[in-house]
């Protein structure tokens, strides 16, 4: 198949089984495998997924070309997917599932024996990263370059048993304590000997990041931990041919953020103040209770202002901003979280006025799509030879991984738009620039 812009793109044949690697069967991944589940048997609609729902215009507005994003492009089948995990407890998909308490009860049990068979392989965890989880189902090593070695046999035996064509892992385990990156994630070689010495600064999201990479296996990370998300791992993943992602889901709050503050700059309003918070009960909601997890998720959440706003650009309207994010742990929520956001803003001549949003939100029936997209997304740009950074998954995720001499892109619909842009090069159509001009001149 042939790209815009003169290169010439070959996507290779999406046929065969493509194995979808969950380190973590919690909320989140349980959710988006039943979900798929239930898609598959005509039981449910796979609300919220592009892959599966959306359009996409191609051409003049005046061709009345919107065929589904499926249809234009390649993807892998719903029924070629084939599920694996891993987690420290040892509860199989349908028990986690029930535990999560997402979905409902009657729905499962419809799905009981598929699920059921679903059952995690032994996590590489330590306590000193997820402070609040403490499981006994884990692997046992001497150093974390060999826990490394025992996941990459784990990816290999599956797809082995499975009969596999390709694989793609989505990171959806808890949130680790907080991680800048030093030294010994600069290069390939500081990393190998940094696990060989069991450095601290290498958590084990980043063992599953190594791992899948060493395997030729495409990487997304739904939490915000560092993962994949450093020199080292970008050169390994270039030098392997293989696409990483990341970071941390955009569901609920973030994802109004980024619906909002894009609007409110359009039509250049000020923003004084941004006040977020959330209570919710669930265990990713224990985990953040943690300091240092949660110091994690809010660097994550904090940064999507900065960079929409630009109060570099705007000082006027952007500089003084006062911008907070809380997660309060409040067991009786469950998944159902609610987020509140009061907003602080002025118009003509500084005249104040507030908006209050009340999002009664369930945080894995919006993270379970995603799951979904980047899975087939990845493993899109795997077979299209994507290697490196996927910057044109921004849409997913609170703080996009980016090439380092860039900044992030946070505003929603130019994620969007960069999105369906590289749907169209891949397809061999030209890309929108929406300039419409010549239906006039
Ligand atoms: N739900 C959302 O909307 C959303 C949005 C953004 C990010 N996230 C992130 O996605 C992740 C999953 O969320 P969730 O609600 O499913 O949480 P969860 O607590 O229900 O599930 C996480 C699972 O990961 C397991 N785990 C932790 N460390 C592991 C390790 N080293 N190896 C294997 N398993 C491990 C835990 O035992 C748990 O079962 C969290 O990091 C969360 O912050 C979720």
């Amino acid at each position: 198949m042939s790209g815009a812009e003169g290169k010439t793109i070959t996507i290779k044949d999406v046929k065969g089984k493509v194995g979808v690697l969950l380190p973590g069967l919690g909320a989140v991944s349980t959710t988006y495998i039943a979900g798929v589940m239930a898609v598959r048997k005509g039981l449910s609609k796979p609300i919220g997924s592009l892959t599966q729902m959306n359009h996409i215009r191609l051409g003049r507005r005046d061709e009345n070309r919107n065929p589904l994003i499926k249809e234009l492009i390649p993807l892998t089948d719903l029924n070629d997917l084939v599920f694996g995990a891993w987690d420290l407890f040892e509860d199989n998909a349908y028990e986690s599932a029930l535990n999560a308490g997402v979905l409902d009860k009657e729905l499962l049990d419809t799905l009981k024996n598929e699920l059921s068979g679903i059952v995690p392989m032994k996590a590489v965890f330590d306590r000193n990263y997820v402070k609040k989880l403490d499981g006994s189902y884990v692997k046992k090593a001497q150093n974390k370059y060999e826990f490394a070695e025992q996941l990459r046999e784990d990816i290999r035996e599956f797809k082995s048993k499975n009969k596999l064509d390709r694989l793609v892992m989505v990171w959806c385990g808890s949130t680790e304590i907080f991680i800048k990156p030093s030294e010994v994630h600069q290069t390939k070689e500081a990393f190998i000997q940094g696990m060989k010495d069991n450095h601290r600064d290498i958590a084990p999201s980043m063992l599953y990041a190594w791992a899948a990479i060493a395997e030729g296996v495409p990487y997304a990370n739904g939490a915000p931990n560092l993962s994949a998300d450093f020199p080292a791992m970008y050169a390994f993943a270039e030098e392997m041919g293989v696409p990483v992602a990341g970071k941390d889901f955009k569901t609920g709050q973030t994802l109004m953020k980024t619906i909002l503050a894009p609007g409110l700059k359009a039509r250049m309003l000020g923003v004084d103040g941004w006040f977020s918070t959330n209570i919710l009960g669930n265990r990713d909601g224990e985990v953040l209770d943690d300091p240092e997890s949660f110091k994690t998720k809010e660097e994550s959440k904090l940064s999507v202002l900065d960079q929409i706003l630009q109060p570099q650009l705007y000082p006027e309207l952007y500089e003084d901003l006062y911008h907070k994010v809380r997660i309060n742990y409040y067991p009786p929520r469950k998944d159902n979280k609610e987020g509140w956001d009061n907003i602080d803003i002025f118009g003509w001549l500084g005249y104040p006025m507030q908006i209050k949003i009340d999002f009664l939100c369930r945080d894995s029936i919006l993270a379970a799509p995603i799951v979904l997209d980047l899975a087939l997304f990845m493993d899109l740009a795997f077979r299209a030879g994507f290697k490196g950074i996927q910057e044109w998954l921004s849409f997913y995720f609170k703080s996009p991984i980016h090439a380092p001499n860039l900044y992030p892109e946070h505003d929603l619909f130019i994620q969007l738009l960069k999105l369906k842009n590289t749907l169209r090069f891949l397809a061999g159509e030209k890309e929108l620039t929406h300039l419409g001009l010549d239906y006039y001149l």
